[in-house]
């Protein structure tokens, strides 16, 4: 229900975007994640996973509904509540490209737990987080006990600051999570989930968020062959950019702008896929029931009706399929 008016929501948005951007402990984790960036050519954890995992921590406070709900998502950040000190700290701003940008990530994320909870539903009890950057599900699993197994598949370096995150901000880490380490680019998902007693055998259900953009058309295939190599009733979830010659102006510009930020983060966009042929694609990977879904549908889903009109942007689709 939409409790807020606009302009009362957009003032209480002015004053928890003040609060949020100040927060202290968030700076230091700010400072901390860019020090380890720096210390060792080697070790280079994602900053688009940390730019993410704000985006999604804003939108625990700045939107009203929320459409994605984590409770985790700001400690995980090292930002414990509300009444924390106010400052000018610019870290967050609030632009057409930054709602846009919030509600696309807050939306893949319900619709991968959405599906999630049907696979669930169908007595699926392996979740695998491909490329899992700050994702907080593991630790928020609304599921009782042992009912589903999670396992973390991200970059070494990733995980390991994640993993620092965690402990410093005491999330404790379920018996349930195990964390798997694989470099998409230079091992195969099969060979690292293997090392972790990941059982192949049965079915699992698998989210890919906000990673193909970043690595190359045989990484993507390779990962994409193992999970349609699965038991049948396993599936994926991911989302893609579509090519940008194929975006309109005002889309186009967005996309500029985004591609900048992220190339300058060091992690530039690699792959975009057609909407009218992946699904040809997935097919010949081993794929049966498929389903592309589009951001009018993603509106239409989750945003309808909103008086802050808040809705996701036209750069990605995501893509559901099933073995
Ligand atoms: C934009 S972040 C998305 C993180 C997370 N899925 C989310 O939605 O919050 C991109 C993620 O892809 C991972 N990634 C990028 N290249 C990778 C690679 N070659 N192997 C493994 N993970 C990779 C990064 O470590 C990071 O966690």
């Amino acid at each position: 229900m939409l409790a807020v008016n606009a302009s009362k929501f957009s003032n209480m948005s002015r004053g928890i975007t003040k609060w949020y951007k100040g927060s202290t402990r968030f700076r230091r984790n700010c400072r901390t994640f860019h020090q380890w960036r720096e210390s060792t050519k080697e070790n280079r954890p994602s900053e688009t996973a940390l730019r993410v995992a704000t985006r999604r921590a804003a939108h625990q406070v700045l939107d009203d509904p929320k459409v994605f709900d984590d409770p985790l998502a700001l400690r995980i950040l090292g930002v414990e509540n509300a009444s924390a000190l106010p400052s000018d700290h610019g870290w967050l701003e609030e632009t057409p490209l930054s709602r846009t940008l919030r509600a696309s990530l807050a939306a893949r994320s319900r619709y991968a737990e959405d599906e999630l909870h049907f696979a669930v539903e169908r007595g699926i009890r392996r979740y695998v987080v491909l490329g899992a950057g700050l994702d907080t599900f593991a630790c928020r699993s609304p599921y009782p006990g042992e009912i589903l197994r999670v396992f973390e598949v991200d970059h070494p370096d990733t995980q390991a600051w994640k993993r620092s995150l965690l402990e410093k901000a005491s999330i404790p880490i379920p018996r349930t999570l195990t964390f798997s380490p694989v470099d998409f680019e230079t091992e195969t998902l099969e060979k690292g989930l293997l090392r972790a007693g990941f059982d192949t055998g049965r079915r699992a259900f698998f989210s890919w968020l906000g990673v193909t953009p970043y690595l190359t058309g045989p990484a993507i295939t390779s990962t994409l062959r193992f999970v349609a190599s699965m038991p049948a009733g396993s599936g994926i979830v991911f989302d893609y950019m579509i090519s940008p010659s194929s975006l309109g102006p005002t889309a186009r510009r967005a996309y500029d702008s985004l591609a900048h930020r992220v190339a300058s983060a060091g992690e530039p966009f690699k792959t975009f896929f057609d909407p009218s042929s992946l699904p040809t694609l997935m097919r010949d990977l081993g794929f049966g029931r498929i389903e592309d879904i589009d951001p009018e549908e993603l509106n239409a889903r989750y945003f309808r009706g909103r008086i802050d009109k808040l809705r996701v942007g036209s750069l990605a689709h995501l893509m559901n399929a099933q073995v």
